[in-house]
């Protein structure tokens, strides 16, 4: 049970706080400092206070537990927008051939890559499936990370499809904040790409049994698909976001990873909450990001893993298209589980500035899920998800990207890392 608690004197205390919604432009770049702050949490662990230590009412120092926090910084939790983080084994041996040449979509036509996984995932008993995913999230949580979008896509079949959901579903009853993706579009599986007609039969297999199934069991609040070269066309795709579009899920986008495969378009024409990767893009397909008002969610940790060029961040800030970042924790493409650190590839490699980069791992990863009234700011009222740095400058994060600058994880009011 959370109790009162204020964390005292901290150097700065960067609250985010701002406008609902997904912020872009100018927006970004505000973050609300206080210098020398403090941040009161009540004790049903929500943000009851926040501002300039000296004038902490008295009501929130009698009977709190004080932490001191003098020459740290106080941010909001991260929010991972964009995982993958429930799948059974590993591609260890995937990653020695890529560093030694090999190409991803290659190793994927070859039957390995997501397949892999499939094969790896199908095979796990559901309490596996959990403990692995269990301990990755754990790891998450402690680099700072206490919101994650977590979506299926190693089954592409029923079971396998509802026993990663489920898994899901109860990482969020083990206490993380969860959203959850139906990706049972991630990727043709073998046995249908083996047999005749086997790409629509698959098309409409996800489309008539396993997003209904997936929705009865309100195992998902979005759906997704891989919109890509080697993965679905553009017309697949919109046929299964459409359908799960009907059946009352909201819309995420796998698109331009690979090329300009229409993906982007897409994501714009169906309104979708999130378009994600994004490497190859034009000034259209951003002005059509930006006036459906989809955010465009970058994943730099993936282009430095699979040797890739960088989504434009900088031109994406241009065109006022609002901008979230997110680790894609994967089993293939990039396994990296430190979104502090993926901050920093967002600024090294997506050129966005540093405070760009925290809102856009906070509030605007928040706002891309639904969440902002909850977490992603330090606003009173909403959740006590809160980091405190060990340093005096929350663009350390980017100067020392990779260094241990976590010092405490709070969610909901009660200290978890
Ligand atoms: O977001 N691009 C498609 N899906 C994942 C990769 C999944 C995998 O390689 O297992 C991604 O990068
Ligand atoms: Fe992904």
């Amino acid at each position: 049970m959370p109790k009162r608690t204020l964390l005292h004197r901290a150097r700065t205390v960067v609250t985010l706080q701002g406008p609902a919604g997904p912020r872009a432009g100018k927006a970004m770049d505000e973050l609300a400092i206080v210098e020398d702050g403090s941040v009161a949490i009540d004790d049903h662990g929500r943000i009851a206070w926040v501002g300039p230590s000296d004038a902490v009412p008295t009501a929130h120092r009698e009977d709190a537990e004080v932490f001191d926090c003098r020459g740290r910084t106080i941010t909001p939790a991260l929010v991972d927008p964009h995982t993958h983080a429930v799948w059974a084994g590993n591609r260890l041996d995937e990653l020695e051939l890529r560093l030694g040449g090999a190409d991803y979509e290659e190793i994927f036509a070859k039957g390995g890559g997501i397949l892999s996984s499939v094969r790896q995932t199908r095979g796990a008993a559901e309490d596996d499936l959990y403990a692995q995913s269990l301990a990755r999230l754990r790891r998450m949580r402690a680099a700072g990370t206490t919101t994650f979008e977590i979506k299926s896509g190693y089954g592409l079949d029923l079971p396998t499809e509802l026993r990663q959901l489920r898994v899901a579903r109860r990482l969020r009853a083990a206490g993380f904040r969860v959203k959850t993706t139906c990706l049972a579009a991630h990727a043709i599986p073998q046995e249908a790409r083996e047999a005749p007609g086997g790409r629509e039969a698959f098309v409409e297999h996800v489309c008539e049994e396993i997003l209904p199934a997936v929705v009865a069991q309100r195992l998902a609040d979005y759906a997704d698909v891989f919109c890509d070269r080697g993965a679905f066309t553009p017309e697949e795709s919109r046929r299964v976001l459409l359908r799960a579009k009907g059946l009352g899920l909201g819309l995420r986008v796998h698109a331009n990873e690979l090329g300009s495969t229409g993906g982007a378009k897409l994501a714009a024409e169906l309104g979708a909450s999130s378009a994600d990767h994004l490497l190859y893009l034009d000034d259209d397909e951003r002005r059509a990001l930006r006036e459906a008002g989809v955010v465009a969610t970058l994943l730099p940790g993936t282009s430095l893993v699979l040797g890739k060029p960088y989504a434009d961040g900088r031109a994406l800030m241009a065109a006022g298209v609002a901008v979230a970042v997110a680790t894609d924790c994967n089993p293939g493409s990039c396994a990296l589980e430190n979104l502090a650190m993926v901050l920093g590839l967002a600024c090294y490699g997506n050129r966005l500035s540093p405070a760009q980069a925290l809102c856009a791992t906070t509030h605007n990863a928040a706002a891309s899920l639904g969440l902002d009234h909850e977490v992603g700011s330090i606003t009173p009222g909403k959740s006590a998800d809160l980091l405190v740095l060990d340093t005096e400058d929350y663009r350390d994060l980017v100067y020392h990207a990779g260094s241990p600058l976590v010092g405490a994880v709070w969610q909901t009011g009660e200290l978890v890392a």
